[in-house]
């Protein structure tokens, strides 16, 4: 009979043993969840790109550093656009086709931009001409910047081109984290 009672004992002790287990490993499953989760706001909570990355601000120069009007378009690879000077002021067009995403490129010949892959065509200030793309090329804000103080004089509006600045010494700034799409056609 007490060897009986004892085996009992030990049976539910190995039982609340393996509760036990079982409610640290549900424990530390959550714990690391939240951690995972509370890493992934924190990402989102600062910003993921730093001055002169693409998907941050850069400076691409001053309001005198501009081409000029309608002056073939300017490659810029690494913020991965093209700067044109339409009449009104200048363009940031981001170089990504908006049909399925193959890099287009200027034509000095045919005066406009042309995609290689499926031959959608982009006037100068990137409005759609033809082909398969669904809308216009989409463009980045731009910021004219008081050289003294940093401080944005004021940005393009809905993607419009960004009025030149009178003073030469402005610096002219381009958000590619915020992008404008083209609009639809048709
Ligand atoms: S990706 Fe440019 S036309 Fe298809």
């Amino acid at each position: 009979m007490a060897e009986e009672q004892e085996g009992l004992a030990k049976e539910q002790e190995a039982r609340i043993n393996r509760r036990e287990f079982l409610n640290l490993a549900w424990l530390a499953s959550l714990g690391f969840v939240t951690l995972s989760m509370g890493g992934v706001t924190l990402l989102f909570a600062f910003p993921r790109f730093g001055e002169g990355e693409f998907g941050g601000v850069s400076s691409i120069g001053t309001a005198s550093e501009l081409p000029s009007v309608e002056a073939p378009p300017l490659n810029n690879p690494s913020l991965k656009l093209w700067l044109t000077r339409p009449p009104e002021g200048v363009l940031a067009i981001y170089k990504v086709c908006t049909h399925l995403g193959c890099l287009y490129s200027w034509s000095d010949q045919e005066g406009k931009f042309l995609c290689p892959c499926h031959g959608s065509q982009f006037e100068y200030d990137g409005t759609y001409i033809k082909g398969p793309a669904p809308r216009s090329l989409d463009r980045f804000v731009l910021q004219a910047v008081d050289p003294a103080t940093g401080n944005v004089l004021y940005e393009s509006q809905d993607g419009q081109p960004l009025p030149v600045p009178e003073d030469p010494n402005v610096i002219i700034r381009v958000d590619t984290g915020r992008k404008i799409l083209g609009e639809p056609h048709g």
